[in-house]
């Protein structure tokens, strides 16, 4: 646990109540929260049972709120049914119908607004295309669009029959693509000819291709959406337009009763050992803490525009785009490229025009923008903006500023959102019209979260200067049933400590004198670049598996915009290049990680050794590689070493 990084924040002093205006407008009062949380304290399952109640339109109402007699196979609502798409669409089609349910911007400037009824009607007609293909409750679909309006449709459908989802993040390579569909066994990939990032086309049908040329027998379909319209290659048996898998299909489609338990989706996300895991979440459970937190946290009112940046392929694209917003009737803003098209601009340009009021975005983003001065976003009308929100890793204290001051002026709570993947909904945030915010803290657990900061013990911290383990206490709705297919991974990823009772997040934290919480990092090898997980051991898998690698090592280096980047140590097979460099087959190896993996993935820096460091008993002395790539005096023992002249090598001097 860095002690850097736990005096760094203990001396942040700056507090932001929220504005007068802010207060008076919101949903929730600081005595409804109150009242909330003394309901979650006396009984918790029972304070869920009302939220789900509350917030969840069931079919078959549940009878019994948490089964917990299989844990940490934790199962709420075991007895109600419902159907998550129906909660989404077929709810707002009595009062809201017309209300705009999206609206899709793509980055070449195409506008579209598309109502409730409107997309209450694609969702259905393209349900039942899926079900003409075949797909019937409890199928895999895996999903490989782009950020556009029909990524939506395609996952919402999927709820609507039952089919189970799972979404790959358009920027990973024919190789994770494979990877997936092979461990969910889908029968089914929708995916589009391309779409548009960065001024340029990806190609994700000729992506899709390629994997599904290695292996992937389960998939006897691909239906493709037309988004670009470049040549693609069409597999006349197995590959069909999505318009023409809807042709002839009506826009009804009874919504199918599934289990609250029943898996609503799968999301592949890293972890410090083997492949990617496939998360597994329920539609219930899931369903609810997407709506509470919206409400919560996002204190969504009818009038909003709620934008969440995020990709469809990671979970805050699921829970703030696909599912959470829609669910409680919101306006959304789904944008398919990248900030930086046709310049740094464009982020302000469409909060400006579509009159965005609540933003939610990383801080590698705001980072990056920041980096470009402030007349960018000054010169535009950022006035209807109300609400900011952060997610992914920790927010350092200057980006938090600029955020607060030149996009909010001053006027806008900002959110500081900690959770994962596995957690589905925001866990420790803000309550905007309630919490007085600290620029680099997430502040306090929400309501019928138990969540703690303790000691290898299990014994919980409270003393401001001392960090542990980040845990979960107690069972919440919306957290992860399982590993995809590995029930003991599962366990032993998520329970290993604390006879598990305790769910472990794999991040460090500490709390402050007013109990706040500041998440410190990650405990495992896992990477947060950009905002993105990145296993280590998946990179180097990659890497080793280059025909001139021999071994390799890949730690985290401090970087001012994407938060980590990945810094890699190669040992080759042969002898290492003169001085230690060799462009082309540094160019080479990033190349190669960027197939395997995606480009997220690439190293930004190799360093080539005669050998790695390692420990008598052979283990790789990671923190010092992490000295090293930090470019910090290294002050571990080194005399175990077997070979010391390595170190001037690592360090990039010899
Ligand atoms: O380390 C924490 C960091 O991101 C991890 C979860 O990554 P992922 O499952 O990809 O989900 C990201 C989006 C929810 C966490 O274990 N993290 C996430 N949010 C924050 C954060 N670290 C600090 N502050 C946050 N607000």
């Amino acid at each position: 646990m860095s002690q850097d990084n736990i005096q760094s924040t203990l001396h942040e002093n700056r507090h932001f109540p929220p504005s007068a205006e802010f207060v008076r407008t919101a949903s929730l009062s600081s005595e409804q929260l109150n009242e909330l949380y003394a309901q979650a304290e006396q009984d918790n399952p029972g304070f869920w049972a009302t939220q789900a109640r509350k917030e969840i339109d069931w079919q078959t109402p549940f009878t019994t709120t948490l089964d917990s007699s299989n844990a940490p196979f934790y199962r709420w609502f075991p007895d109600g049914k419902l159907n998550v798409s129906y909660n989404c669409l077929d709810r707002q089609l009595e009062h809201n119908a017309d209300k705009t349910a999206i609206i899709f911007e793509g980055e070449p400037g195409d506008i579209e607004h598309i109502s409730y009824q409107e997309l209450h009607a694609r969702v259905c007609r393209f349900s039942n295309a899926l079900k003409a293909q075949g797909i019937t409750q409890g199928d895999r679909v895996i999903i490989y669009m782009p950020m556009i309006a029909e990524a939506v449709v395609a996952m919402q459908a999927c709820a609507r029959i039952g089919a189970i989802h799972s979404v790959v993040f358009g920027g990973f390579s024919a190789s994770s693509l494979k990877d997936r569909i092979e461990d969910t066994q889908a029968k089914l990939v929708i995916t589009a000819d391309g779409g548009h990032r960065g001024g340029k086309i990806i190609e994700l049908k000729a992506t899709t291709d390629t994997a599904l040329n290695q292996g992937c027998d389960s998939v006897k379909t691909v239906i493709v959406f037309k988004r670009t319209g470049h040549d693609i290659n069409m597999q006349p048996e197995r590959d069909i337009w999505w318009s023409d898998a809807e042709k002839g299909h009506n826009s009804d489609c009874e919504p199918v009763w599934v289990d609250a338990t029943h898996p609503l989706f799968l999301l592949y996300t890293s972890g410090s050992t083997g492949k990617p895991k496939g998360i597994q979440h329920s539609s219930g459970g899931y369903l609810l803490n997407a709506i509470t937190t919206m409400r919560w946290v996002f204190d969504i009112q009818d009038s909003d525009v709620f934008w969440c940046t995020a990709d469809v392929g990671w979970i805050t694209g699921h829970t703030y785009v696909a599912y959470g917003p829609l669910a409680t009737g919101a306006t959304i803003v789904i944008y398919e490229g990248v900030p930086t098209v046709p310049n740094g601009g464009r982020f302000w340009d469409i909060c400006t025009r579509l009159g965005v009021t609540i933003f939610y975005t990383a801080p590698t983003a705001i980072r990056a923008l920041m980096k470009m001065g402030d007349d960018i976003p000054n010169s535009y009308d950022l006035s209807k903006l109300r609400l900011l929100g952060t997610v992914g890793e920790p927010i350092n204290p200057e980006a938090w500023m600029w955020y607060y001051n030149v996009i909010g002026q001053r006027r806008c709570p900002i959110v500081d959102t900690w959770w994962q993947t596995e957690t589905g909904a925001h866990m420790i945030a803000p309550v905007p019209a309630v919490t007085t915010t600290k620029p680099g803290s997430c502040t306090r657990a929400l309501p019928g979260i138990d969540a703690a900061v303790v000691n290898q013990e299990g014994e919980e911290i409270t003393h401001a200067d001392e960090g542990g383990y980040l845990v979960i206490r107690q069972p919440w709705p919306s957290m992860i049933q399982t590993v995809w297919g590995d029930n003991q991974r599962y366990k032993d990823t998520y329970w290993p400590y604390f006879d598990g009772k305790y769910y472990l997040a794999g991040d460090s934290a500490r709390r402050d004198e007013d109990g706040f919480f500041w998440i410190m990092g990650r405990i495992d090898d896992v990477l947060n670049v950009s905002g993105h997980r990145l296993g280590t051991m998946e990179i180097e898998s990659a890497l080793v598996a280059h025909p001139r690698v021999a071994e390799a090592a890949v730690v985290g280096q401090p970087h001012d915009v994407k938060g980590e980047a990945v810094f890699a140590y190669v040992v080759l097979r042969g002898d290492r290049p003169t001085g230690g460099i060799d462009d082309e087959l540094t160019q080479e190896l990033r190349a190669w990680v960027g197939e395997q993996i995606g480009a997220i993935a690439k190293p930004d820096d190799i360093r080539y050794a005669d050998n790695l460091p390692k420990t008598r008993s052979g283990k790789i002395m990671r923190r010092l590689l992490r000295t090293i790539a930090k470019g910090e005096e290294i002050t571990q023992d080194t005399s175990t070493l077997e070979n010391e002249s390595i170190l001037p090598q690592l360090q990039g001097k010899a």
